[in-house]
């Protein structure tokens, strides 16, 4: 009975120390086939564009003058930096988050990596400060810790149709945007009809990348500020970066990468939900001034050539067809 008894507890144990102390061992990324996430294999052409990110980031990061550390960024870039990259401990992993670029997906799938949430399918509103770390929140040596040793990954979308995507969200569903925002776009760049008759709900795509052109990138809403600004990619040296145009694929590779367990995969899209694309995006470039875009692409420009987008066609032989 004593025998069984020792027996059993210690089997008991070595159940602890495969499901518990062992998990902590970190796993090297699965090899092959994993029966949850699904893997496909990465187009060649996929490969290709990466890699060119890869050299381009890294030839840009290179040049004199550019911050190659988070301590050399100045106090306000830090900061904007700092209070993007959420940190998780338990898989090792720092995720810079861009607004507009499945950010809210991410947050759910490292609420679910740490525990928080029980399916990345739960159906809640997502509260997207709550039971998040950032690195904003830990010491500065904390913080030098986590970015040598952790997965750095970042997630990109074509920059313009980031902006669309933000612009038709924030000014044509959210109130507090339309109050913060709208009611001044529409005091400094309408001339017709007269401002005061707008509840700050009907500005037009123009009218935003009017707006867009004067504001600082530096101190812009998060919505719209480049993703170079947001994620400082030569500050910091991600281990991946991601695209939009490749979510699922990418970030399952990322889950793969951190030995997250096969059964979490990153949600798949919602029937309802129709992401901007780019036959949209070129019907309203298309019905933007010329002028106000090829001003705006600048601002834009390091997005654009670091991630490897090519620049819209805006000719108005190609907006005839
Ligand atoms: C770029 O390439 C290097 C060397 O192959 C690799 O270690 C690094 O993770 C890559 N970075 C990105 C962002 O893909
Ligand atoms: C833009 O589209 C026009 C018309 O299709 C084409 O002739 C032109 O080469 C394109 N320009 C670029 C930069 O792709």
């Amino acid at each position: 009975m004593l025998m069984f008894g020792v027996i059993v507890a210690s089997s008991g144990l070595l159940l602890m120390i495969e499901r518990g102390i062992l998990a902590e061992v970190k796993t090297p990324p699965p090899r092959g086939d994993v029966a949850w996430r699904t893997h496909s294999r990465e187009p060649e052409e996929q490969q290709t564009l990466r890699e060119i990110r890869n050299r381009t980031l890294r030839r840009a990061c290179g040049q004199q003058d550019v911050a190659r550390s988070v301590w050399a960024l100045p106090p306000g870039p830090r900061r904007t930096l700092l209070r993007h990259i959420i940190v998780n401990d338990k898989y090792k992993l720092l995720y810079c988050y861009v607004p507009k670029v499945a950010c809210s997906n991410w947050k759910r799938v490292l609420k679910v990596l740490d525990g928080r949430l029980d399916s990345v399918d739960a159906r809640l509103k997502m509260d997207h400060r709550s039971d998040l770390v950032f690195l904003a929140d830990l010491s500065a040596e904390q913080i030098r810790h986590r970015l040598q040793h952790y997965y750095k990954v970042l997630f990109v979308r074509e920059p313009l149709e980031r902006l669309l995507s933000a612009y038709r969200n924030k000014f044509g569903e959210i109130k507090e945007y339309q109050q913060r925002y709208g009611l001044e776009i529409v005091r400094r760049y309408r001339q017709q009809p007269p401002a005061a008759a707008s509840k700050g709900d009907d500005v037009t795509f123009s009218e935003f990348l009017r707006y867009l052109l004067d504001e600082d990138e530096e101190k812009m809403n998060e919505h719209w500020m480049p993703i170079y600004q947001l994620c400082q990619p030569c500050a910091v040296p991600y281990d991946f970066i991601g695209t939009y145009e490749r979510l699922r694929e990418d970030a399952n590779r990322v889950l793969d990468a951190i030995g997250a367990p096969a059964y979490i995969q990153f949600p798949e899209r919602q029937a309802w939900y129709k992401p901007v694309s780019r036959e949209t995006l070129q019907y309203y470039l298309c019905n933007t001034p010329q002028g106000l875009v090829r001003e705006l692409l600048p601002k834009y420009i390091m997005d654009y050539s670091l991630f490897a987008y090519t620049l819209p066609n805006i000719t108005s032989e190609y907006c005839r067809q």
